[in-house]
């Protein structure tokens, strides 16, 4: 058999505490469709919302567990620091700030990364967002075919030598300062609606952190079949390292497909899970099959995997990363029009066969969506 290589992202699980306060900013603010609204099968009690484009096209999916007393999370090594949804140009880009700062969110941005343009704010719960562009994309300083071979360093004034700012990382205020768009580049009239240019493809790339680089990159490239697209350094942080791993195959690299993460060396400052948290990242499987010949394939690496989940809309299996992170492999089918029509995907409380008896008792637990 072949090896195996992951095509890319299949969702990525958040935690927060407001469920309406969710769907209505992600449905409503940033004109994400509510594909699945069910609950945790691990924990019926909470809501379990999945968000995504084209009725959940694999690597569009974020899905949200709702525990309304989950106390604040934070970022460190073993967690995700930043989620970044792809936008398709820098005007679109604009436009989102206008959007997101007329509703009252705090934005920074955009700033020039090099690889993309990134506009940064944040959810409700805490939750770092990213909107980043589809270009000029990552062969900017390198040959499109040899990716990732060498580290690159950022050119000057992108890597701020003189910060040093551990674990709070991010200057958040020099960075305003050094890329404060021009006051031509702000966008003159309110965005009432987001129009088609807008549309935030999915998951751009996952950031997260680790505490040893190298053994995370011997992780994603053996488990995963992921490849090393760029090494470089945290534009915000000039001593950590920042290593790009994506779906590649010496040409293209895949969509929805980049996972990055900034190296802490040795820290012991480790991610808090909760609120504003990420929960875990799945990527895909596109058959049963091949998540079976994966999880084998797991096991040979003496990684603790778990049986395989039926999650109804797909099946998973879990294991961690070195650093702690969990993982998720997903497969493809058979996806969120199993269980009611694709056109009207979202509209009600839907439940596992299983869980089917208690609907009554589960209905009444949780807050109506409307
Ligand atoms: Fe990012
Ligand atoms: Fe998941």
């Amino acid at each position: 058999m072949p090896a195996l290589k992951t095509p890319g992202f299949h969702h990525i699980t958040m935690v927060a505490t407001d469920a309406p306060r969710t769907l209505a900013f992600y449905g409503d603010l940033l004109g994400f469709d509510l594909v699945k609204k069910t609950v945790n099968f691990d924990d019926p009690g909470a809501y379990h919302l999945y968000f995504g484009r084209d009725g959940g096209r694999p690597g569009t999916i974020l899905t949200f567990f709702e525990w309304a007393h989950a106390r604040r999370g934070h970022w460190g090594v073993g967690g995700v620091h930043h989620l970044a949804l792809g936008v398709a140009t820098p005007e679109a880009q604009l436009k989102w700030k206008r959007r997101l700062t007329d509703a009252g969110v705090s934005v920074s941005g955009p700033i020039d990364r090099g690889y993309f343009k990134s506009l940064y704010f944040s959810d409700p719960d805490g939750q770092i967002l990213e909107i980043a562009t589809a270009g000029p994309g990552y062969a900017i300083d390198e040959p499109a075919d040899a990716l990732g071979r060498e580290l690159v360093v950022p050119p000057h004034p992108r890597l701020r030598a003189g910060s040093r700012r551990l674990p709070s990382g991010r200057d958040e205020e020099a960075i305003a300062n050094a890329n404060r768009p021009t006051p031509s580049a702000r966008v003159p009239e309110p965005v009432p609606e987001v129009t088609p240019d807008m549309t935030l493809d999915g998951i751009h790339h996952i950031t997260g952190i680790t505490d040893d680089i190298e053994r995370a990159h011997d992780f994603y490239e053996e488990a995963l079949g992921l490849r090393i697209v760029k090494k470089t350094y945290n534009q915000d942080d000039a001593k950590t390292k920042h290593y790009f791993w994506a779906r590649y195959d010496g040409e293209k690299i895949g969509p929805h497909s980049a996972l990055t993460l900034f190296g802490w060396e040795g820290s012991r400052y480790v991610s808090r899970p909760g609120a504003g948290q990420t929960h875990h990242i799945a990527f895909r499987a596109e058959s049963p099959d091949e998540q079976a010949a994966w999880r084998e394939h797991l096991l040979s690496l003496d990684l603790d995997v778990t049986t395989v989940k039926d999650r109804s809309y797909f099946q998973s299996i879990y294991f961690h990363a070195p650093d702690g992170l969990l993982l998720e492999i997903a497969t493809d089918s058979p996806g969120f029009a199993v269980d009611e029509p694709a056109d009207a995907l979202g509209a009600d409380l839907k439940l596992p066969e299983w869980l089917e008896p208690r609907r009554g008792d589960i209905e009444r637990k949780l807050v109506p969506l409307g």
